[in-house]
């Protein structure tokens, strides 16, 4: 524990933001199950043009309730395949009716005589769903076995959600690993009942087989998180009207600077508790409808128009406050330059294994494989349960 060294010279300049072709990060993310979108969104019989990670994809739901990520373009003259028709399982272009199976094979060409070629085939990449997500796997090689949460398949109910931001998926993730900024960031919150920001927490962090234990420590109560390399956090977040909830978030790149953060919280509750739960989240959804759009709000107060602590009273607080963090962070600053004290380490940490995975990645050395535990859980840092 708390053996982030501050004087380490960065090891490498690879940036983790940069998801180009061939980046080091770009096969970091995609030798691991990536979440695309969520599965209430897509019906079946339906298409989407996705983009996320870097590239574009068609994604579909085949009739028989299969969801197929395959290229975005058609082989023949490049008609963008969602607007076509999903038949079956297979998806036929608009333009002059090919039509691709779920891994992107080529299997009909009506105006042509002969059987279609191998360069008339797209690609195809395996797909699961899982807790309400799709997931994708880009990388080479066989995927690595799907996630499995073993708390979230007990008592209680899942809530999916998908946020989509103008800053960089690391930044977000940085943000995660970052217990100080609940003092200052979140000062005025629905986490000063809870006592997240009243006191600068000890901070300490280990690397583990799954990437990186987190503990804050407030009053000699500890909270604990938990990093899932390479994109994942595992923390307890409180809400007034659900309490603790275990929250799953991954923090996926859509281009450099931007992302979408697909959440799935665990919700223990069952019957009435249930029931009172999803009509008060609806109601704080319809109240939600009536005020300014969030990324108005933060983009007037970057702006200097508003300041944060006027606006407290909004239900999605603290989504802004961490939207104004992070979206007024300097442009094209050189993050390898900021100044990482001591109340960093958590985040010095992240920054060293991603490094030092991606150095291993453009050099041709092995990966660390991350495994993560089945019965990993979070823990909120109350008495009970630290
Ligand atoms: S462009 Fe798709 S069939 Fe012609
Ligand atoms: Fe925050």
């Amino acid at each position: 524990m708390n053996d982030v060294t501050f004087t380490d010279k960065i090891e490498t300049s690879y940036n983790p933001r940069d998801i180009s072709p061939g980046s080091p990060a770009r096969k970091l993310l995609y030798g691991y199950w990536q979440p695309i979108y969520r599965s209430e969104m897509l019906e079946k019989g339906k298409s989407k043009f996705i983009d996320i990670l870097g590239q574009k994809f068609t994604l579909y739901r085949g009739d028989s309730g299969k969801a197929h990520v395959i290229s975005p373009y058609c082989a023949h003259r490049g008609a963008r395949l969602a607007a076509g028709w999903v038949e079956g399982d297979l998806m036929r272009c608009f333009y002059h009716g090919w039509a691709y199976n779920g891994g992107g094979q080529c299997v009909e060409q009506p105006a042509e005589k002969g059987e279609p070629t191998d360069r008339s085939h797209l690609k195809g990449w395996p797909v699961e769903e899982y807790l309400g997500l799709i997931f994708v796997y880009l990388g080479d090689g066989e995927p690595p076995p799907m996630y499995r949460f073993e708390a979230y398949h007990r008592d209680g109910f899942t809530q999916v959600r998908e946020s989509r931001r103008t800053w960089s998926y690391f930044d977000q993730l940085e943000n995660s690993v970052d217990e100080v900024h609940f003092n200052f960031v979140h000062r005025k919150s629905k986490f000063t009942d809870v006592g997240l920001n009243d006191e600068i927490p000890e901070l300490s962090c280990e690397e583990t087989d799954y990437g990186i234990l987190r503990l804050g420590t407030r009053s000699g109560r500890t909270r604990k998180s938990h990093i899932l390399m390479p994109n994942c956090m595992y923390s307890m977040v409180f809400e007034h009207f659900k309490g603790w909830a275990e929250h799953l978030s991954w923090r996926v790149p859509i281009t450099y600077d931007t992302h979408v953060s697909f959440m799935i919280e665990c919700i223990h509750k069952e019957g009435e508790d249930a029931e009172a739960f999803l009509k008060l989240r609806a109601q704080h959804r319809e109240e939600l409808k009536t005020l300014e759009p969030t990324d108005k709000t933060i983009a007037r107060i970057l702006a200097g128009e508003l300041h944060v602590d006027d606006l407290a009273w909004r239900p999605d607080i603290v989504v802004i406050q961490d939207g104004v963090a992070m979206g007024g962070l300097e442009p094209g600053r050189n993050p390898d330059l900021d100044q990482l004290r001591n109340s960093d380490r958590q985040v010095a940490m992240l920054r060293r294994i991603w490094k030092r995975e991606m150095a291993a990645i453009a050099e041709g050395r092995p990966t660390r494989q991350w495994r993560i535990p089945p019965e990993l859980k979070p823990s909120t840092g109350t008495p009970i349960d630290s």
